[in-house]
């Protein structure tokens, strides 16, 4: 299990960089820009989901960060092909795992599938973001309720005690890759819901330990309003963790002052 320092700043590279080296290059050129950052930052100031097949060479090399994977793509052992148990990651190096993604939840994940990822992850110990987004939102707020039901539906086979190894994210699929983010007061309202519903499902001192992260067209600049007014523990980056300088100071930017 982790040890977590908050804010959780939480990079994910989707289908980038195109090879080892490039990826390899971005880690030791961010290792040495924390290595000399001027804002303080905590020994573990990272997370990062790469492309699995990267995760072996980085984890070594990623001393004040996490690599972790961005999906657990097999549920099952044995004959399945093109399928990566979570096993497999956890012994290639990844640190935690992302799960449910709407990019992955696109292309067929359904909610049975999404559990048994999430069961399997938190119960070989690796800590699991575990993704959660309307489409859109209605005027009379229905996508708050069908995210508790989510939430709920997700999560109600899950043993209690594992909560205190996952992390939730929050991320409105309309906001995601998007030319403007949701605002911290609609982020809010959605941890909110997301709150009550974990509640609801596991007591309040479960619920508790559950961290909940902001995702959609994040940068440097808006960093700040979601950790502060949006009721977020931390960040779940795309665009801007490909880049090494504005995943760089999205970090720096997310620590200073704290
Ligand atoms: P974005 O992606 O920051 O590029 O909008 C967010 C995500 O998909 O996690």
């Amino acid at each position: 299990m982790i040890k977590r320092t908050l804010p959780l700043i939480i990079g994910n590279w989707k289908a980038t960089p195109q090879t080892k080296e490039d990826a390899v290059k971005f880690i030791k050129l961010l290792e040495k820009k924390i290595d000399s950052s001027k804002v303080k930052l905590p020994k573990k100031s990272y997370y990062l989901a790469v492309p699995e097949i990267f995760i072996p060479t980085l984890s070594p090399l990623a001393k004040h960060g996490f690599i972790g994977s961005q999906n657990i793509p097999g549920v099952k052992e044995g004959q399945e092909t093109g399928a990566t148990t979570v096993k497999q990651l956890v012994s290639g190096g990844a640190a935690f795992t992302i799960v449910a993604h709407s990019e992955v939840r696109r292309r067929g994940e359904e909610i049975e599938e999404r559990s048994q990822k999430v069961a399997q992850a938190l119960g070989l110990n690796l800590t699991t973001v575990l993704c959660f987004g309307e489409h859109t939102r209605d005027k009379e707020g229905k996508y708050l309720s069908e995210l508790e039901l989510d939430v709920k539906g997700t999560l109600e086979g899950i043993k209690r005690e594992l909560f205190s190894n996952l992390i939730i994210a929050y991320e409105p699929v309309w906001a995601i890759g998007a030319a403007v983010p949701a605002t911290a007061g609609e982020c809010f309202e959605a941890v909110i819901a997301i709150r009550r519903a974990l509640a609801s499902l596991a007591g309040i001192d479960h619920a508790k330990k559950v961290h909940i992260l902001y995702g959609g067209t994040v940068t440097k600049d808006s960093a700040n309003s979601f950790l502060e007014e949006g009721g977020v523990n931390g960040l779940l980056l795309g665009r801007a963790s490909q880049e090494v300088s504005s995943f760089f100071e999205t970090i720096t930017s997310s620590y200073k002052g704290k």
